[in-house]
């Protein structure tokens, strides 16, 4: 959370934060990951056999160890659209008995040669927690307790003894389930009213329960609502991705999900007040599980989203990971879509080796700083006043030059500050009780490139982090179009 006075571009801005302003827990499921049967994220992303980077399974080594570098902690899986016709037993078992399907959400063709077993057992390697999505629009009730059976169940039963003939003897133990992937949208298999999700989602959350009541489930906003919904459900998911060709615009709109945020938890909330929900009963948390900076025109769907991403690209980004940060009360995970080569920080070459995109850097940063507790700060600033994408968001929500989000992890207070504005540096006072604890080693790293059109290709590296250290002196210049964090060890 953060408190925003907005200042004229000339005066001096200042951001001030006190470590004992701890306002939240942050999930480190906000850092989670994407994986779908799209383009080239599972086929020549993370599953290239015959490729010299591939290990026994098949798994691209580079891509795992990148992986790991991030801390991924879960990753959902299959889809998206295409698990709207996505049936489980087609990818499991003998390799050369898996159906070869049309795959309608991105006009394919699937060979099912990577399924449930490969994607538990890279998950496994990578170490971080699956998290599936289940089919609501051919897939059958019973399909759907039939993979849940398959994965988790240690009975005497048909489809755990079928696990076990493909060679896996324990549970998975798969913990995180969706109740089907933006059901309401035109470009669904199956699309649905609300009324009818709500319904489905209802039913299907009982019969999962009941086979195993550990399952974490998540429907969309679509089942919001209802009583019986309550003790089912634990958290609720919404998609967002954002776009403009105009840099301060693009920079800005994950603003946009800020507010698509706040709206969300406040749904919930009237939905346990009209149902009269105990306050015994822990509030749905938001499942934010598919988020990014996407622009379809420039990166289709239907041919890979492979999207070259520029310094702009980066910096809303990182404003949209001070977003899950200062929301963390109500975010209880966040899915950057998607994880290889699909919309995402990290591409597979041909020719063997990994492009770490300009978004990587901010990912990375946040994923290994902006852990632990949110913390209050305030901020005055100069703010960008011109239009917006979307257009609503002027009048909804502030879009200062600094956007800045502050965490407390073991003893370490992290600032994470986006300067948006393409021509001016802010020489900023840094103040609160960071200034109070004397340090005079104040650790900073840099996310910046020599304009917001910067890219990184396999040819040419135009985006990194710059690491420096700081006297932590009262007065900090943010530069120009960066991101910039910085770290106190309290005394
Ligand atoms: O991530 C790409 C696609 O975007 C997903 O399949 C879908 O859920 C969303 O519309």
């Amino acid at each position: 959370m953060t408190s925003f006075t907005r200042i004229a571009d000339h005066e001096r801005p200042a951001i001030s934060v006190d470590a004992r302003a701890v306002i939240a827990d942050i999930d480190d499921n906000i850092y989670g990951g994407f994986t779908e049967h799209i383009g080239r994220c599972i086929y020549g992303g993370i599953y290239d056999p015959g490729n010299p980077l591939a290990d026994e399974n098949g798994f691209r080594k580079d891509v795992i160890e990148a992986l790991r570098e991030l801390r991924v902690p879960v990753i959902r899986y299959p889809g998206g659209n295409f698990v709207a016709t996505y049936h489980w037993l087609d990818g499991v078992g003998p390799k050369a008995d898996r159906p070869k399907r049309p795959e309608l959400a991105w006009d394919g063709i699937e060979s099912n040669q990577f399924g449930t077993d490969e994607f538990l057992k890279w998950c496994e390697v990578v170490g971080t927690e699956p998290y599936f999505c289940l089919n609501f629009g051919t897939g059958t009730l019973d399909e759907a307790l039939g993979w849940v059976e398959y994965c988790n169940s240690d009975k005497d039963t048909y489809y755990a003894n079928l696990r076990r003939k493909h060679g896996r003897q324990e549970p998975y133990n798969v913990k995180y389930w969706a109740l089907g992937n933006e059901v309401w949208g035109p470009w669904q298999v199956a699309q649905m009213t609300k009324e009818d999700y709500a319904n489905k989602a209802y039913q299907w959350a009982k019969a999962i329960k009941m086979l195993d009541p550990s399952e974490c489930i998540k429907p969309n906003l679509h089942a919001l609502g209802g009583s019986t919904t309550v003790g089912l459900i634990d958290m609720h998911s919404i998609h967002i991705y954002t776009t403009s060709p105009e840099h301060v615009k693009n920079a800005t709109a994950p603003r946009a999900a800020e507010r698509h945020i706040e709206i969300t938890a406040g749904l919930i909330d009237l939905a346990r007040a009209e149902n009269h929900i105990p306050p015994t009963v822990p509030r749905q948390k938001i499942c934010f599980d598919e988020w990014n900076v996407w622009d379809p025109v420039r990166a289709p769907g239907e041919q890979g989203a492979e999207q070259l991403f520029t310094l702009s690209d980066a910096l809303a980004v990182g404003v949209w990971l001070n977003v899950f940060v200062r929301q963390a009360k109500h975010v209880g995970m966040a899915n950057i879509a998607q994880s290889v080569n699909v919309i995402s920080p990290l591409m597979t070459t041909s020719d063997g080796g990994l492009v770490k995109q300009t978004t990587w850097w901010p990912l990375l940063l946040f994923s290994k700083y902006m852990r632990g507790k949110t913390l209050a700060v305030n901020v005055r600033s100069g703010e960008y006043r011109g239009e917006t994408s979307p257009a609503w968001v002027r009048g909804s929500m502030d879009t200062p030059w600094l956007d800045v989000s502050a965490v407390l992890d073991n003893g370490v207070v992290n600032l994470a500050v986006v300067n948006v504005h393409e021509q001016l540096d802010f020489v900023t006072e840094v103040a609160g009780i960071l200034q109070a604890s004397g340090q005079q080693q104040v650790e900073i790293y840099t996310v910046t490139g020599p304009g917001v059109d910067a890219v990184n290709t396999q040819e040419k590296q135009e985006v990194g982090i710059t690491e420096q250290t700081w006297d932590g002196r009262g007065i900090y210049t943010f530069p120009k179009h960066s991101l910039t964090l910085l770290r106190w060890t309290l005394p």
